[in-house]
C-alpha cells in the first residue's frame, strides 16, 4: 500500500520563547502549567507560543500548531522555521487552536480561544488560504476547548466546567482553571455561514480532548467523543511529566452524541462497554462533516493490559452492528496521538 514505508524527522521550531531562553542560558518564560525560578514577564501570548500540539498542513502550507496563539511556518522540505504565519492584517494574534477541521473540498474551519477577553474565536478559510470570515462569541466563565466539531451546517464547541477563574497567586495558565463538576457541559452550536446564529444546549460536566466527526440528518446532530469524567490528566499528569513523574489521569471511554435542534435538547450513550479506554479517534479525511462509517482509534482493553500507563491497541468501528476490530501493540510499544492516512486510489473509508 505505501511502497517506500513511513520515515520520520523532526527539528526544534525555533520559536521566540526557544530563541529568548536559548541565548540567555536558562527558562525565562511560564509555560502552561509550569513556572521556572525568577520568570520574565510575558508581554504577548505568541512570545510563549511553543507550537508544540499539532501540526497542519493546507493551502502548501506547513504550519505548527498551539492552540493560545498564532501559527508558526515551516518549511515542509527541511522543516526550518520561518516564523509566526499571519491570515491577514485582521487576524493576527487570535489564538487559532490545534485541532482545525477541514472539509472535502479544502474548506478550513477553527476557533480559538481567548481567556482573558471571554472570546471564543471563529475561522473560516478557503482551500486557498484566504481568510474568509471571522467571528467572536462571548463566553463567561472560559473554559479550555481543546477540539471541536464540524457538520455541514454547523460548528459545535463543548465547553466542560473547567472554569478559567484565575486568582491573584495564579502563576501559570493551568493554575488560572478550576474544575466546578456541579456546572454542565455547555455546548456552543454556530451556523456556518453567520457566526452571530448561536444556540446553546447543556450536557453533563465531563473533559474531552478529541472527536472523531461530526454530521446532520435533518434537524439533528451526532458527534462522538473520547469522553472523560473530569480533566484529572490535564490538572495532574500534565504536570507531573515536568518532573518526570507519570501522575494521575482519569480514563476516557468513547461516547456517541446527538443535539436535536428542533426539540431543543442534547444527550450522550456510551459507544462501548465499560473497561475499554479510548482517545484519540480519527476518521478518513476524505469524508470529513458528512456520515462516517467508520472510525479509528486508540485504544486499551482491562483485559490485556500494558506494562506502560499509555494506551497499547488501535480499534476500528464500523458502522452497522457496531462491528469493532482491535489490534494489540507489543509491550515495549507506546502508540501516540495517529493520523488516517488514506491509501492511494482507494475509495474513501476504503483503506488507509
Ligand atoms: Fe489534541
Amino acid at each position: 500500500m505505501f511502497p517506500d514505508g513511513v520515515r520520520h524527522q523532526g527539528r526544534m521550531i525555533q520559536t521566540k520563547k526557544l530563541a529568548a531562553e536559548t541565548a540567555a542560558g536558562r527558562a525565562l518564560y511560564p509555560g502552561f502549567g509550569s513556572v521556572p525560578p525568577n520568570p520574565a514577564p510575558v508581554s504577548s501570548a505568541d512570545l510563549v507560543n511553543v507550537a508544540n500540539i499539532s501540526v497542519l498542513t493546507h493551502h502548501g502550507k506547513l504550519l505548527a500548531l498551539r492552540e493560545a496563539g498564532s501559527p508558526w511556518d515551516m518549511d515542509a522540505n527541511d522543516l526550518s522555521t520561518r516564523g509566526i504565519y499571519s491570515f491577514g492584517s485582521d487576524a493576527e494574534g487570535v489564538p487559532f487552536s490545534a485541532h482545525p477541521r477541514i472539509e472535502p473540498d479544502g474548506t478550513l474551519w477553527n476557533f480559538g480561544y481567548v481567556s482573558g477577553a471571554g472570546l471564543i474565536a471563529l475561522w473560516h478559510i478557503d482551500a486557498s488560504g484566504k481568510l474568509v470570515k471571522m467571528g467572536a462569541v462571548p463566553v463567561s466563565p472560559m473554559t479550555m476547548p481543546h477540539d471541536f466539531i464540524v457538520t455541514a451546517k454547523h460548528l459545535v464547541i463543548l465547553l466542560p466546567p473547567f472554569h478559567f477563574k484565575p486568582k491573584g497567586g495564579m502563576t501559570n495558565f493551568l493554575d488560572g482553571h478550576i474544575w466546578e463538576p456541579d456546572q454542565p457541559t455547555r455546548v456552543m452550536v454556530v451556523n456556518k455561514n453567520d457566526f452571530s446564529k448561536v444556540r446553546w444546549f447543556e450536557l453533563p460536566a465531563q473533559w474531552v480532548f478529541h472527536y472523531g466527526n461530526g454530521w446532520e440528518d435533518g434537524d439533528v446532530i451526532h458527534f462522538d467523543a473520547a469522553r472523560a469524567p473530569d480533566p484529572l490528566s490535564m490538572i495532574d499528569s500534565f504536570r507531573e511529566v515536568m518532573r518526570g513523574q507519570r501522575g494521575k489521569s482519569s480514563a476516557s471511554h468513547h461516547y456517541r452524541y446527538c443535539i436535536d435542534l428542533a426539540r431543543g435538547t442534547a444527550n450522550e450513550v456510551p459507544m462501548f462497554g465499560p473497561g475499554f479506554d479510548s482517545e484519540f479517534p480519527v476518521i478518513d479525511p476524505r469524508i470529513s462533516t458528512l456520515r462516517n462509517r467508520r472510525l479509528v482509534f486508540l485504544c486499551a482493553s482491562m483485559d490485556q493490559p500494558a506494562p506502560h500507563p499509555l494506551l497499547n491497541g488501535v480499534a476500528v468501528w464500523e458502522d452497522g452492528g457496531d462491528r469493532l476490530t482491535t489490534f494489540r501493540y507489543a509491550d515495549h510499544v507506546m502508540p501516540e496521538e495517529h493520523l488516517f492516512v488514506a491509501a492511494p486510489g482507494s475509495a474513501p473509508e476504503e483503506d488507509g
